[in-house]
C-alpha cells in the first residue's frame, strides 16, 4: 500500500491502551505492506532514553528524543507509531510544530479504570509509595485539549479503536 510518512502520537495514562492499540494498528498496516516503525516509551527507555527517570526535565528529555527520531524517520516516507505517556501539554505542542504530519490520538480511559486494570502492578506500588511521581496519582496528566481522535478504550472494543485510527490516517491522506 502507498502511503506518506507521518507520527501517530498515541497519548494517555499508563495502562489506557497505548501500547495495545499500537502494536495492533501496526499489524494491519504491515499486513497492508507499509514501511512502519513503533517508538513505545518502554521499549525506548531501555535504549535510546536509558538512565532518564520520571521528573519533568526527565520525561521531557525522553518525549523530545522520541520526537526527535519520529520527525527522521516521517520526513523518509516511514508511518511512525508512537506510544508514550507524554504527559506534557507543551511538549506535545512543540512536536505537533516540528513534525508537521503528526496525527495526535488520546488513548483516554478514567484513571480509576486503568488503576483497576493494573496490568503491571504500577499502580498499586503508586499508591503505596513504592513508585514515586506515579501518572495520575502523584505526578501530572495534561489531556489533550484538541487531539485528531480519542479512543475511549473503557467504551470501545480494540478493534473499534484500531478501525478508528485507520480511517482517521485514510482521510488525512496518509494512506490510499
Ligand atoms: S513519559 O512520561 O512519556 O516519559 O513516559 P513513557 O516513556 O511513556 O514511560 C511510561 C512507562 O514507564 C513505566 N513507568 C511509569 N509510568 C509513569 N509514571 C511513572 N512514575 C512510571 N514508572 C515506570 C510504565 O510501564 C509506563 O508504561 P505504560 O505503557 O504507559 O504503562
Ligand atoms: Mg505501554
Amino acid at each position: 500500500m502507498k502511503h506518506r510518512g507521518v507520527t501517530v502520537w498515541f497519548t494517555g495514562l499508563s495502562g489506557a491502551g497505548k501500547t495495545t492499540i499500537t502494536k495492533a494498528v501496526a499489524e494491519k498496516l504491515t499486513s497492508q505492506g507499509c514501511k512502519l516503525e513503533i517508538l513505545d516509551g518502554d521499549i525506548v527507555r531501555e535504549n535510546l532514553t536509558k538512565g532518564l527517570g520520571f521528573s519533568k526535565e526527565d520525561r521531557d528529555i525522553n518525549v523530545r528524543r522520541i520526537g526527535f527520531v519520529s520527525h527522521l524517520l516521517t520526513r523518509n516516507g516511514v508511518i511512525v507509531l508512537v506510544s508514550a505517556i507524554s504527559p506534557y501539554r507543551a511538549v506535545r505542542e512543540e512536536l505537533k510544530e516540528k513534525i508537521g504530519d503528526f496525527v495526535e490520538v488520546f488513548v483516554n480511559a478514567p484513571l480509576n479504570v486503568c488503576e483497576d486494570r493494573d496490568v503491571k502492578g504500577l499502580y498499586k506500588k503508586a499508591r503505596t509509595g513504592e513508585i514515586p511521581q506515579f501518572t495520575g496519582v502523584s505526578d501530572p496528566y495534561e489531556p489533550p485539549t484538541n487531539p485528531t481522535l480519542e479512543c475511549r478504550t473503557d467504551l470501545e472494543e480494540e478493534e473499534e479503536s484500531v478501525t478508528k485510527v485507520l480511517k482517521t490516517l485514510e482521510e488525512l491522506g496518509y494512506l490510499d
